[in-house]
């Protein structure tokens, strides 16, 4: 039974895991790093040192509480982009100085792949699957036709959905990160019309026959009221806000999924089993959750999105991308470069690229 390492250094959280080709997590190490809380936002070059002071031990504690050595994993994957490129460093040169010293083959995992693989870990997805990647970076709907190969329907035009929370947080005054800040604080919301009907904010692109979206016309509509708040604002008037805040991101995602879902059973009229998926940070918020698997209750279609905590950034989905990516024999050369940005969609070869040294 094969064994993969993956490692994952593309944000703040250091992580290291080890998982089984039958689906076994044995190892799911994730240190978020602490060091950014005071700056409301992560600091490139914080994240790059904090990785390196902690990567080491980390995979040795990995391989120690298996009783493995590094003799027992079958490949080792690692996230090569997109990210901050400091930290993803950190992790590509660990894992390729393990792949070279240990004889073991390497591969480069882009990260998003790994939120999009993850649903095949821990459920029974078939492909295509429909798939709403929902980050601090991304907002993207596609389709995973297969392991490397998808098809983008649409996405942001200019914010992220987890960047217009994290914002939305800062604004008013809540813990890094945003999101399960937001979320904690909607729920003190004790009446959620008087939310909607006080703070009322835009839902952007609602109305546009496509599956694109705008966030940062939200952000920038919750700074109007923050700056008309008293500078200590209210606890009811916060909660009041983050309340019409996730209605109204909701409530477009809401919709622009079902516009990709009619696309996506247009494109595979015969699929036995379609299904949305949805995966990356965001997918955490509950209320998103739940209403989209309501959204799939009415089109018929299977629901799936990872558990909580393989939705924020973890190591297994890397070693799992790099488990699918293993079985089809998509092995990397040792000399492939780490890359800052790195679209998922385009059957882009890391290998290739590092040798015609193309820029992405
Ligand atoms: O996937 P992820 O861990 O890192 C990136 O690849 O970006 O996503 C992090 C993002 C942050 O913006 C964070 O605020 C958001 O996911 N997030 C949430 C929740 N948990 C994390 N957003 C809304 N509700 C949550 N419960
Ligand atoms: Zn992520």
């Amino acid at each position: 039974m094969k064994k993969i390492m993956g490692i994952e250094t593309s944000c703040d959280e250091t992580a290291v895991a080890i998982v089984t080709e039958d689906r076994e997590i044995l190892s799911n190490l994730v240190l978020s790093q602490q060091e950014h809380i005071e700056f409301g936002g992560v600091v490139p070059e914080i994240a790059a040192r904090a990785h390196l002071d902690h990567i080491d031990s980390m995979i040795a504690k990995s391989l120690t509480d298996n009783s493995m050595s590094f003799s027992d994993l079958d490949a080792i994957a690692v996230t090569a982009g997109p990210g901050l490129i400091g930290g993803v460093l950190v992790g590509a040169m660990s894992a390729k100085s393990i792949a070279a010293v240990h004889n073991i083959p390497l591969i480069a995992v882009n990260h998003l792949e790994g939120h999009a693989l993850t649903v095949r870990l821990t459920d029974e997805v078939e492909l295509p699957y429909l798939l709403l990647l929902v980050s601090g970076g991304h907002c993207q709907i596609l389709v995973v036709e297969a392991i490397g190969k998808y098809k983008k329907l649409g996405g942001t035009l200019d914010d992220a959905i987890g960047e217009s929370f994290d914002k939305t947080a800062k604004l008013l005054g809540l813990d890094y990160p945003g999101g399960p800040a937001v979320e904690k604080m909607a729920l003190e919301c004790t009446d959620h019309k008087r939310a909607l009907k006080k703070f009322p904010l835009p839902k952007p692109m609602i109305n546009k026959k496509d599956c694109n979206f705008s966030f940062s016309g939200i952000k920038t509509a919750v700074k109007r009221y923050v700056d008309q708040l008293p500078e200590n604002i209210e606890r009811q008037d916060a909660a009041d806000i983050c309340q019409s805040f996730q209605h109204s991101v909701n409530t477009v995602i809401k919709n622009k999924c079902a516009r990709a879902i009619e696309e996506y059973l247009k494109l595979y009229p015969e699929h036995k089993n379609p299904c949305l998926v949805v995966a990356g940070g965001v997918a955490a918020n509950k209320t998103i959750r739940a209403s989209l698997e309501n959204l799939c209750r009415d089109y018929r279609l299977k629901f799936s999105a990872p558990p909580l905590k393989l939705c924020t950034d973890n190591a297994v989905m890397i070693a799992w991308a790099g488990m699918e990516r293993l079985k089809l024999g998509m092995t990397d050369d040792i000399n492939f470069a780490v890359t800052p940005r790195w679209a998922l969609d385009g059957d882009v070869n890391i290998n290739n690229l590092t040798k015609k040294g193309t820029k992405r």
